[in-house]
């Protein structure tokens, strides 16, 4: 009750920079997905040693007090209490039955430690590291088979200090793929709220082979020309709920994936049922994107509420040759867009592949794409939709659409081909492929 009603009151704070059509709906929220748990087993960082001064290095502390939250067991859980300061750490691992709690001010800070950052095996959805052949660095703060965890506080932070390795990455003498800020593996009932994420080596946010995550009221912060520091990645995981966040970072504000190429299909694993809502932010990618690694299938996705300022594509569904994977059951609607160079892709040759084992017959299947109320401006192209030559893409509609060029800037057109599918109410008007369906005719999608 408390909680929906807090929800309410940031929808209504947010509510005068959305558009007409959300102002009048209900508030939908992800509180549905996982049970919040309260923990009355309460531990403080400082007494493992922990010192918030941000130069000694808690590794140790950290440790300790999940390796005592693990093994003591504690009857509904326990709480890490995390006080305000600045405490230094290299990574560790979270366990179940577990909330991590960042107090107002206080900041878990990743060392640089680049040169003896531990090294993991690369995910079998993946053969190999996304960057580079090989392992990978294990994630800043890492999760392996665990459920029920809660990472949440008074606005804390969880800082990466990525630039060490974006700066790797610029003068190519990375050796491995970079860390992720945060990861869940084979994880369920996992909630991440009012947190703030910054500065991540790679990937802010990477849930992957989970099920029951909630991810709501975060930011998350990386500068604008940092490389690949997408904001939430839900890979090969189902009922995601991501929602009220604000997300400005260097790569795709919210990608959802399922693993790469041949390594993908064989894991077979999809994503499905993931929703957004009340997301706000910028990017010099995508706003929402599936893909491009999409081997898995992604399916049953809502993204809704959505403001843009100051983007790459706002909307960005992405596959390639060698990808597979069925990609169905997408909607987007509610979206305001401003200073973007392209409103809508979807594209059938986006993103690079593992190595050459790739099968070029393994063609990805995209059906079913509904995307509605878009409202752009300064927007330099609306869209372009360019499918595979012997996989059309079908079902893609779209509607309510009007999204405005720069004054003074010839608006390039749409570009479409190997698309089926319909259209109604959109300026500029798209493409012959899509057929007006202004006379009520329904844009029918094959399931
Ligand atoms: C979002 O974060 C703010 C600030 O910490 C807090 O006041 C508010 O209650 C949070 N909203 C939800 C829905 O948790
Ligand atoms: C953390 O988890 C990773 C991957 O599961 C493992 O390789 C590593 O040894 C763990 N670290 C600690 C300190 O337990
Ligand atoms: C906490 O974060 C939320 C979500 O981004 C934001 O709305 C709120 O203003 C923040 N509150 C404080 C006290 O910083």
């Amino acid at each position: 009750m408390f909680g929906s009603l807090l929800s309410l009151l940031c929808f209504l704070v947010m509510a005068p920079s959305m558009n007409s059509w959300s102002a009048a709906a209900d508030v939908i929220t992800c509180s549905g997905t996982v049970t919040m748990r309260y923990r009355s087993d309460k531990i403080s960082i400082t007494d493992f040693g922990g010192v918030g001064d941000g130069r000694t290095v808690n590794t140790l502390a950290f440790r300790a007090a999940i390796y005592r939250i693990e093994h003591l067991r504690r009857r509904g859980g326990t709480l890490l209490y995390i006080p305000p300061g600045v405490y230094l750490t290299e990574s560790f691992n979270l366990t179940s039955h577990m909330t991590l709690y960042l107090a107002k001010g206080a900041v878990i800070r990743a060392t640089q430690n680049t040169w003896n950052w531990p090294l993991i095996a690369p995910l079998p959805s993946y053969g190999r590291g996304r960057e580079l052949p090989g392992g990978r660095y294990l994630s800043f703060i890492h999760a392996d088979g665990v459920r029920d965890v809660v990472i949440t506080g008074e606005n804390g932070t969880i800082d990466g200090q990525g630039d060490v390795w974006w700066n790797m990455w610029r003068q190519k003498t990375l050796q491995f793929t970079r860390p992720n800020l945060i990861e869940f593996m084979h994880s369920r009932h996992i909630i991440i709220t009012n947190v703030i994420f910054q500065n991540s080596p790679f990937w802010n946010i990477h849930p992957v082979y989970c099920s029951n995550v909630v991810i709501r009221n975060v930011t998350i912060l990386a500068p604008y020309d940092s490389p690949n520091t997408d904001g939430i990645d839900p890979d090969s995981s189902s009922n995601v709920c991501i929602e009220d966040s604000y997300i400005s970072t260097g790569d795709d504000l919210v990608a959802v994936k399922s693993g790469w190429d041949e390594y993908g299909i064989a894991f077979g694993r999809p994503s499905s049922d993931i929703t957004i809502r009340r997301i706000t932010g910028s990017s010099p990618f995508a706003g929402i994107a599936i893909g491009s690694e999409s081997s898995g299938g992604v399916e049953n996705v809502l993204a809704e509420n959505i403001n843009l300022y100051n983007m790459g594509i706002g909307i960005h569904v992405k596959t390639n040759t060698g990808r597979g994977g069925v990609i169905r059951n997408i909607t987007v609607s509610d979206v305001y867009m401003e200073n973007a160079r392209m409103g809508i892709k979807i594209s059938g040759n986006v993103g690079d592949h593992p190595d050459d084992k790739f099968n070029p017959n393994a063609l990805p299947i995209v059906t079913g794409i509904r995307i509605n109320q878009v409202w752009g401006v300064k927007v330099q192209q609306p869209g372009l939709i360019h499918g595979i030559k012997n996989s059309p893409f079908t079902g893609i509609c779209l509607s309510n659409i009007s999204l405005n060029g720069v004054a003074g800037l010839r608006t390039t057109p749409w570009q479409c081909s190997d698309v089926s599918g319909g259209a109604q109410r959109v300026t500029p008007w798209p493409c012959s492929e899509l057929i007006s369906t202004d006379g009520g005719g329904s844009c029918a999608i094959p399931f």
